[in-house]
């Protein structure tokens, strides 16, 4: 890494990872994540930047114009332009998936303020909460509920794994539950988001591009779909008397690779659970999360679909009752146009050539653009590997996606 980076890598890279896969384990309001708003909160303060935590448990940091000082009490920042991205990741991910969002714009801010450029405007950074969806299940939770696409109640009956709620993994690291929910005057102080990204391809290394500009987000979701059987001894119970929720489950991941196959479609089971999980036992029921992205709403419900009906089929043929809901759900995304042609206007200035292009991979960003202009600079990733630990992208990689975020922030937010 380059100096510029350095000291944000060196104390945020040892948060959260594991010894055993060196991979990162950054669950939303657990120590690593408390850990990790502690270093958002620091690195802000260092620059002189104010922080606050919003409704939803966002962590936000200003760096506000001389000539407007920042708001007190109610009053809201207006026209202020926002980059950031996420520091919570997925089971094992890599370093980069989100984190590079967050030290690229203080590094950003560095720049600008070290050319001694100033914000005509406020420029909000912007660490999202529960990203990933990895303990709670619905990806964007903080984002959702700040722009409203999900609902305060629904967010309220969310668990993870071990039944603690919401609400109480909040309160138990120091936040308040009790407000959550959709917050339309912070969304009206805000005129652009900006997320930049490590790329979860290797487009950008096919084009021999640095740095690229999303264009669109693939239409995406989870299902959960619950096969129900009977738990039985595997040593005695005859095969024609079992109810194995197994095989409907097994049935349903070899169709949901033929059918995305088909439809030019991405299905994945990434996540599962046999209950009660006895070597010995045949289970009582299975849990699966369905993760599914087609290029287009129609292919994706098609997916979906051609997927929970063989799940449901096969679990006829087996005694198995099967039963399937919607997680969460991402529309197709389309960047706003006339940001996107801004962004890209003001890197070809700079004399940096970024291509425009799609993405399978769900963002803020992209549930941040039903209600305000915003656009996402992706980052070279030479092997496209993400959401694993093996996940990199090459130090001069990272400072091309800071000069071209700074690149944008000026041409944005400074005089
Ligand atoms: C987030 O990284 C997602 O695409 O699931
Ligand atoms: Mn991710
Ligand atoms: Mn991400």
């Amino acid at each position: 890494m380059s100096d510029w980076q350095l000291p944000l890598w060196q104390s945020l890279l040892p948060i959260g990872r594991s010894d055993e896969t060196r991979g990162y384990r950054r669950f939303s309001f657990t120590a690593a994540d408390s850990a990790c708003r502690e270093w958002f909160s620091q690195e802000a303060k260092k620059r002189g930047l104010r922080v606050e935590t919003d409704r939803n448990s966002n962590l936000w940091a200003w760096w506000d114009p001389s000539d407007q000082p920042a708001p007190a009490g109610a009053e809201q920042r207006l026209g202020a332009i926002v980059t950031g991205s996420h520091l919570d990741s997925v089971p094992d991910g890599g370093p980069f998936d989100g984190p590079l969002g967050l030290v690229s714009a203080f590094v950003a801010i560095d720049l600008l303020a070290g050319a001694g450029r100033v914000p005509a405007r406020p420029v909000g950074v912007v660490a999202f909460s529960e990203e990933e969806g990895a303990r709670f299940g619905v990806a964007c939770l903080g984002s959702r509920l700040l722009t409203g696409a999900v609902t305060r109640d629904a967010a309220r009956a969310l668990t993870d794994a071990d039944g603690v709620s919401l609400a109480e993994a909040m309160t138990a690291s120091g936040l308040d539950p009790a407000t959550i929910g959709p917050d339309s005057e912070r969304l009206s102080g805000i005129d652009a988001f900006i997320e930049l990204h490590i790329e979860q391809g290797s487009a950008l290394d096919g084009m021999g591009a640095a740095v690229g500009v999303a264009e669109s987000i693939w239409p995406h979701g989870r299902w959960r779909i619950e096969f129900t059987g009977r738990g039985d001894h595997a040593g005695t119970t005859k095969l024609g008397d079992r109810h194995d929720p197994m095989l409907p489950y097994a049935a349903t991941v070899l169709a949901a690779r033929t059918v995305a196959t088909e439809l030019g479609a991405l299905a994945t089971f990434g996540k599962v659970v046999a209950v009660p999980g006895a070597a010995n036992a045949v289970s009582s029921a299975v849990h699966a999360w369905l993760d599914a992205r087609a290029s287009d709403e129609e292919t994706l419900k098609e997916l979906v679909s051609q997927v929970t009906a063989v799940a449901k089929l096969s679990g006829t043929s087996h005694g198995v009752s099967v039963t399937s809901q919607c997680d969460s759900l991402s529309p197709i995304v389309e960047f706003d146009r006339d940001l996107r042609d801004r962004v890209v206007t003001a890197l070809a200035r700079r004399g940096i050539a970024a291509p425009v292009l799609p993405t399978g991979a769900g963002h803020d960003a992209g549930v941040l653009a039903s209600g305000l202009p915003t656009a996402m600079l992706f980052v070279r990733n030479p092997s496209g590997t993400s959401h694993s630990p093996a996940e990199h992208a090459e130090p001069e990689d990272c400072e091309a996606g800071i000069v071209a975020l700074a690149a944008v922030l000026e041409e944005l937010a400074c005089r």
